[in-house]
């Protein structure tokens, strides 16, 4: 039977830091009170006249594709996930396609929030499987920072969020002995879709965008945050354990852990939980805030490139976020 095998990582993070002390400035908050709440110190917001989620996002594709040795004209298919497209539409991508020269092979967006990258990796893994396409490129990548409400009202959420964007290359694989993706794990319960969301501009209403809708925060992300955490901490775990029991493995057999970067404080929770040591779990929150569906990825990318995740390496990648959906995968390398 064909394998999925991720064979190429990637990423790139816009080039302007913004630190804790910079937000202190704008809005009333601490670092003290962001590192300890959630881990963070520094983030990356993008540059207006430079960056897009699109452009981000072929930087990422290429670095990927040259860590994996392949040419970018080998992908055939493309699937982009992203809850901050650079138009209302079409998805980005589309303009990532038109971007890499890769015009006619489809391009499939994906807006399942902090779990989209699992959810895009899913999708690749089965066509590959089912001999459809030999080699996808799947992404992540966002652009929160526009959006973020930079002052007392906005503080809960605006501190967390941050931009960035990374892409695996995952190519057919018809060596039995090479194992590549094991499986994928994907969950929902829109029971809680408004505990985290972005409630306009919304189809729904007579009128999609109003100026009611701008001062009222209704173009803002809402986040009922302690509800959040205390699910994503559940969470996390069953669905790790879900990936380990399909695959007949033990906590024991996984070399790295990388989890959503939404929280240091929930990755080390969930760390714990299963009882793994800190160099069994990568973290880079610290340094570039949540970037949503970006984080995965970058993180897988940034494991790959200190050799922290090496060839031979059962990794486990897990998700929990707006929806609620979460996820999860375990992948060979
Ligand atoms: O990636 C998508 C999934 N998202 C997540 O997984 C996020 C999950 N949730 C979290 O990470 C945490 O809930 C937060 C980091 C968002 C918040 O941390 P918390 O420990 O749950 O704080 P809280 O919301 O309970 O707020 C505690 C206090 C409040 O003040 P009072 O009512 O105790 O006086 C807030 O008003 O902290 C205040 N606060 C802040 N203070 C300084 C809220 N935001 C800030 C801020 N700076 N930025």
């Amino acid at each position: 039977m064909t394998k999925a095998k991720v064979i190429g990582l990637g990423h790139y993070v816009p080039e302007r830091v913004v630190t804790n002390f910079d937000l202190e400035k704008v809005m009333d908050t601490s670092d003290s009170w962001i590192r300890e709440r959630t881990g963070i110190a520094e983030r990356r917001y993008f540059d207006p006249e430079k960056d897009t989620v699109a452009n981000m996002a072929a930087k990422a594709s290429r670095d990927a594709a040259e860590q994996a040795g392949i040419d970018i004209s080998e992908i055939e298919f493309i699937v982009f996930a992203t809850i901050t497209p650079d138009y209302f539409f079409p998805g980005s991508g589309v303009l990532l396609q038109r971007e890499l020269g890769l015009e006619g092979i489809g391009a499939l967006d994906i807006r399942n929030a902090c779990s989209g990258f699992i959810y895009a990796l899913s999708i690749a893994e089965q066509y590959i499987k089912a001999n459809t396409y030999r080699t996808v490129l799947v992404i992540g990548a966002e652009i929160q920072s526009s959006a973020l409400e930079m002052n007392d009202r906005g503080r809960g959420v605006s501190v967390i969020f941050a931009d960035g964007a990374g892409a695996a290359i995952v190519q057919a694989e018809d060596n039995e002995q090479i194992e590549g993706i094991l499986s994928t794990h994907l969950h929902a319960d829109g029971r809680f879709a408004e505990e985290l969301y972005v409630k306009d501009p919304g189809s729904s209403r007579k009128h999609r965008l109003t100026k009611e809708m701008i001062d009222e925060v209704g173009i803002r992300a809402h986040m009922n945050g302690n509800m959040v955490f205390k699910h994503a901490v559940v969470k996390f775990q069953e669905v790790i354990n879900e990936a380990l029991e399909a695959n007949n493995l033990e906590i024991g057999d996984i070399d790295l852990l990388i989890p959503h970067q939404a929280n240091l404080r929930i990755s080390q929770f969930v760390q714990k939980q299963l009882g793994l040591g800190d160099d069994q779990v990568f973290n880079n929150i610290m340094r570039y805030g949540n970037t949503t569906a970006a984080s995965i990825p970058i993180a897988m990318s940034e494991a790959w490139q200190k050799a922290v995740l090496k060839p031979g390496d059962l990794l486990c990648i897990a998700a929990f976020g707006s929806g609620f959906t979460w996820a999860s995968s375990l992948i060979k390398f």
